[in-house]
């Protein structure tokens, strides 16, 4: 008879633990309700517009701005660059982004509103990995001379050139997204506001 105890004690203590553990249940699922009730002002913040001066970006200087819990790639292209995005056009999947992500009133092949600025989701369009900023010439492990700078996701190895086009052979589809942006003044970019007139 001493088993029936010893079951019986146990029996109890399953039976509290059990209600312990609906009740922390409930709670939970309470939680999220009542915020979606009650927006909390980083929610809010969380798809507003974001604003970056771009005046200190030193050419070939590349930035991170959070936007809508995205890495947004802000990048002054230096002179060079921009000559060399003619360089690796043949080598290319979409040079002029018509199968990619980007704003009407972005020049199709610089893919920025002022050719020096580039604006950039930085989210590999393969899986979503970041990108990393790689834009020395000629980088030894990304192909050496053929390598005019740009973007390489270290996921799967996607290449993007220094407008975020994508190079063939490589995993990812579509260049890098363009998100909406505009020029408040000469310095301020605001990032998830078009550009006034635009189409
Ligand atoms: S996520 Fe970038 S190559 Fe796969």
């Amino acid at each position: 008879m001493s088993d029936d105890g010893v079951n019986k004690g146990r029996r109890r203590f399953l039976t509290a633990a059990t209600t312990v553990v609906g009740g922390a249940g409930a709670v939970g699922i309470a939680v999220p309700f009542v915020k979606s009730w009650n927006p909390s002002a980083k929610a809010k913040a969380a798809g507003a517009p974001v604003k970056y001066n771009v005046s200190k970006l030193e050419p070939g200087q590349m930035v991170t701005v959070e936007w809508r819990g995205k890495p947004v790639y802000v990048v002054r292209r230096s002179e060079e660059a921009l000559e060399n995005l003619e360089k690796v056009v043949p080598q290319l999947r979409d040079p002029e982004s018509e199968e990619s992500i980007q704003p009407g009133y972005v020049d199709p092949s610089y893919r920025s509103i002022k050719p020096h600025l580039l604006v950039l989701v930085g989210l590999c369009t393969h899986l979503g990995c970041a990108p990393m900023y790689r834009p020395e010439v000629g980088a030894a492990d990304l192909g050496g001379a053929d390598w005019q700078g740009g973007f390489f996701c270290p996921c799967h190895g996607s290449k993007y050139d220094m407008a975020g086009r994508v190079y063939t052979g490589v995993p990812a589809p579509t260049n890098l997204d363009v998100p909406p942006y505009s020029y408040e003044t000469d310095d301020v970019i605001v990032i998830g506001v078009d550009q006034e007139g635009s189409a």
